[in-house]
Order: structure tokens, then C-alpha cells, then sequence
């Protein structure tokens, strides 16, 4: 995956090549989509002679104003993409040369793909990208990091992509920008840089803590810079706190949200764990496998252990909250995490109790913990709840618990047989023992 993430893509379908290409020598009018840079360049030289062909120029206010646009030719005002894409068609179907002024690159989460879709004849002249020119004003290296929004969508993906990953960029819209995202980062260990107006003389770029990028005001439009505050290595953007902003720690591969090169599914030495208290391998492979982690998900992992399931889930992209009583254990877990190189959030303390107040999740697994805790644990409303059980009294509660709360339930009980070295060269069957997996869905 490239450092543009599918946390919050679009499907691939609207993508669909149409049958020509525009190219220079292309006949026919075509929109010309110029890119206004945000690291303060002068416009594309492209742009002057763009515009003095066009016959309809669009953009938002604050890019109409900053470019010279000839007198007595159309132009269309941006708000919403629908009436503008209409004018265009419009245009293109007379053979009237259109302008569309755009942010930064207009190819990267940019209205490059609602006039792809709308099937539009397009020459793109990109510039410097808001993620391009914040990360250059924070001094930090970007390859590796995941390219999120929470334009225009449910910003949950992009909040969960910041929880999981070490280094992301979110593209921010009005009421869901760097006050929003910060009050859901508080808990996790993260540094923010909030990018606002770059580009122009009211630039601001700012480092902040979770908890004061929630606290402050912030002018739109901004960028959003989440930085796992592990790594050593800091910086100090002019003008900014003085505080220490860590560069991030990246997978080697960069491949923020790839599949693990090492699996999972992950034999039961690969983590310290106590008096064998930790979800065998061929168990962990279904129960991570129903808890479908991936990135832009949060998981909790209830009653944790060793942390084993909700670490897998960390492997393969999700947020993880490890809740977890025991204060051994939790440290525990934190060293597994270490181990793993993944990012997980514990909270020590007992469940139910200590599930309150924590962010709505998308996925939990009860390893541990009574009726009381899967009852509060549905209230929640997860869309999948994946419990392990070994004492048979507790299989036909939970599946009637599950179902009276609109869940549909599936389980299976699986029992394990190892390959075992006998003496004299030859192999056995060790019995593991028999657990009940219970997968609860809500339709
Ligand atoms: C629809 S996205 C377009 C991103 C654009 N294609 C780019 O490459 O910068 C709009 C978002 O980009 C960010 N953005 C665009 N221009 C910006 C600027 N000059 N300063 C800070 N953020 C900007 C904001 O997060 C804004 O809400």
C-alpha cells in the first residue's frame, strides 16, 4: 500500500480509466485542474495561459481571489461539487475550456475524482500538497506515513488510523478538525502538529499535546499531523510550543497498514505470558480472524492476558484498547506491544467498571470477565463480539445474551491436538484444551 492509506478510500470503481487520456494534443475542450500551492509557490505557469483560454474558471472563494481571472468569464463558486460538475459538463459539451482552481494536489483526497467519475476530459497541474508542505514545516520525513481524511465522511477510520499508526496526516473539514481529533487522541501517546492556512500570510503551524490541540480554536482549513511520541529523535518548528515533537516511529517495510510480514496467528512463545493465561495459537487464528481487524477500526480486547489477541489486531492495522485488571499483567502487555513493535493503549482496571468512558468500539473480544462484562460490552454496540469459553455453564447465557441484544451468534468449539516428540524419534498427539469461540454479529 502506498503512503496514501485506504483507511478512508473510495471504492476503486470510481476510478475506471475513461477511453481517452487527455494529453497536450488532445482535441476538444478540457478542464484544466490547477493546483494552488501550499507551501507558498507562485501559481503553475500553466495557470496564466489556462486561464486566459477558459471560458469558465471554478474554485472556492479563497482561490478566485488569488488568481487574476479575465473580465467576462464565467466562473462558479465552490461549496458544493454537484452544480459545479453540471456547469462543467456543460461547458465541455459546448467545447468552452474550463479552470478548476483546487487545493494543493488536486489528485490526492481532491476533486480530481468527482470529476474522474463524472467522466470529464482533465489535464492536472498539481502543486505542493497541505500534507507535503505541513510535514516540511514540522521538519519531519513523511515517507511511510498513512493519508487520511475526515472530509466529508465519518471520521472514525481517520481517528482509529492516528490511534494505530505512528505517523498520519489528516485532512480536516469544518467540525471535525484538530479540537475533534485531539479530544479522541487523548489516552494515546501523541504528539500533533495542526497546519492551518499554509500556503498563505495567515499560516499557523502549531505542536500540541491531545489534550490542547481539544482545548484550542482552530481556523479552517487546517491539517492534522499525529506523531506516536516514542522515538527519540525531536524537533522544534519555529513558533510552535517549545515542547519535543518525536519523528515518529515507522514500520521498516513503509507499509503503515500492510499485513505483518511476520503473520500472526503467532506461537505462544512469541509472547511472555503467565501460568499459560494466554489465547492458544490455533484459537487466536479465529478469533482475530472474526474480530476483522484492519486499519480505521478500533478493537477492544477485554480481560487481555498477555495481550496476544489484541497485538495481532494492532499487527494487522487496528486501534487497540487492552483492558486489562491486573497491573502485572498489564506491564506485561506493554512489554509484548514493545516486542511487536505495535501501538496499544491499556487501561488497567476491571471490567465492567473500567470500560466506561472509553471510545466506542468497532470490535471486542471478552477473554476475561463474567455476564456482567459482555452485558456492558453490548450495550456499546459493537458490530462483532468474538468471546472465548472454557466452562460450558457460560456458553448458552452468552449466545442468549447476545441474541436478546439483536446480535446473530455463531460458535464452534475447537480443541487442538500438537504434534508432540516422543522419545526414540517418534511423534504424539498433545491434547490443548477445548475452548468454546463465539462470534456475535450485529446485522
Ligand atoms: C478536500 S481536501 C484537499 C487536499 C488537497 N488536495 C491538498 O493536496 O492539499 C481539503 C483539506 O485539505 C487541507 N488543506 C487544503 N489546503 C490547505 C492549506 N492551505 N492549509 C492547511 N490545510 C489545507 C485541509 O485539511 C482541507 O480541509
Amino acid at each position: 500500500m502506498s503512503r496514501a492509506t485506504a483507511a478512508a478510500a473510495e471504492p476503486l470503481a470510481n476510478l475506471a480509466y475513461p477511453d481517452a487520456l487527455v494529453t497536450e494534443s488532445a482535441p476538444g475542450a478540457v478542464v484544466t485542474v490547477v493546483g494552488v500551492d501550499a507551501a507558498g509557490a507562485p501559481p503553475h505557469p500553466a495557470l496564466a495561459p489556462a486561464l486566459a483560454g477558459a471560458g469558465l474558471v471554478v474554485g472556492a472563494a479563497r482561490h478566485l481571489a488569488a488568481v487574476s481571472v479575465p473580465p467576462g468569464v464565467d466562473t462558479v463558486l465552490l461549496g458544493p461539487l454537484a452544480p459545479a460538475v453540471r456547469r462543467l459538463s456543460v461547458a465541455v459539451a459546448a467545447g468552452v475550456p474550463a479552470v478548476v482552481l483546487a487545493s494543493g494536489d488536486p489528485g490526492l483526497f481532491g476533486i480530481v475524482r468527482r470529476l474522474r467519475a463524472a467522466g470529464l476530459p482533465l489535464r492536472v497541474v498539481p502543486a505542493v500538497s497541505s500534507v507535503a508542505a505541513a510535514f516540511a514545516r514540522a521538519g519531519l520525513p513523511w515517507d511511510g506515513a498513512a493519508v487520511v481524511t475526515a472530509h466529508g465522511r465519518d471520521p472514525r477510520p481517520a481517528l482509529n488510523a492516528c490511534r494505530a499508526l505512528p505517523l498520519v496526516a489528516v485532512l480536516t473539514a469544518p467540525g471535525v478538525g484538530a479540537a475533534e481529533l485531539g479530544a479522541g487522541l487523548i489516552g494515546w501517546s501523541r504528539r500533533l502538529v495542526v497546519a492551518e492556512h499554509l500556503g498563505t500570510d495567515a499560516e499557523r503551524v502549531r505542536a500540541v499535546t491531545p489534550e490542547q490541540a481539544a482545548a484550542g480554536t482552530w481556523s479552517d482549513p487546517h491539517v492534522l499531523l499525529s506523531i506516536a511520541d516514542t522515538a527519540p529523535a525531536g524537533f522544534v518548528p519555529t513558533d510552535v510550543t517549545p515542547d519535543r515533537v518525536a519523528t515518529g516511529g515507522m514500520r521498516a517495510d513503509n507499509q503503515p497498514a500492510a499485513a505483518p510480514a511476520g503473520g500472526w496467528a503467532l506461537p505462544e512463545d512469541r509472547y511472555a505470558h503467565r501460568d499459560s493465561m494466554i489465547t492458544k495459537s490455533e484459537v487466536r487464528a479465529l478469533v482475530v480472524a472474526r474480530l476483522r481487524p484492519r486499519l480505521g477500526r478500533l478493537v477492544w480486547d477485554v480481560g487481555a492476558g498477555s495481550g496476544s489477541v489484541g497485538i495481532e489486531c494492532a499487527l494487522l492495522g487496528a486501534a487497540v484498547l487492552a483492558v486489562e485488571r491486573d497491573p502485572a499483567s498489564a506491564a506485561t502487555i506493554r512489554d509484548n506491544a514493545a516486542t511487536h513493535a505495535v501501538d496499544v493503549r491499556i487501561v488497567v482496571g476491571r471490567a465492567p467498571e473500567a470500560l466506561a468512558g472509553l471510545p466506542e468500539p468497532d470490535a471486542v473480544f471478552v477473554g476475561g470477565g463474567g455476564v456482567d462484562v459482555l452485558t456492558a460490552v453490548v450495550a456499546r454496540r459493537p458490530e462483532r463480539v468474538v468471546l472465548t469459553l472454557a466452562a460450558l455453564d457460560r456458553v448458552a447465557p452468552a449466545v442468549g445474551l447476545l441474541r436478546a441484544a439483536g446480535y446473530t451468534v455463531e460458535g464452534s468449539q475447537l480443541s487442538a491436538a500438537r504434534l508432540a516428540d516422543l522419545p526414540g524419534g517418534s511423534i504424539r498427539l498433545a491434547a490443548t484444551n477445548p475452548v468454546v469461540v463465539l462470534t456475535g454479529e450485529r446485522p
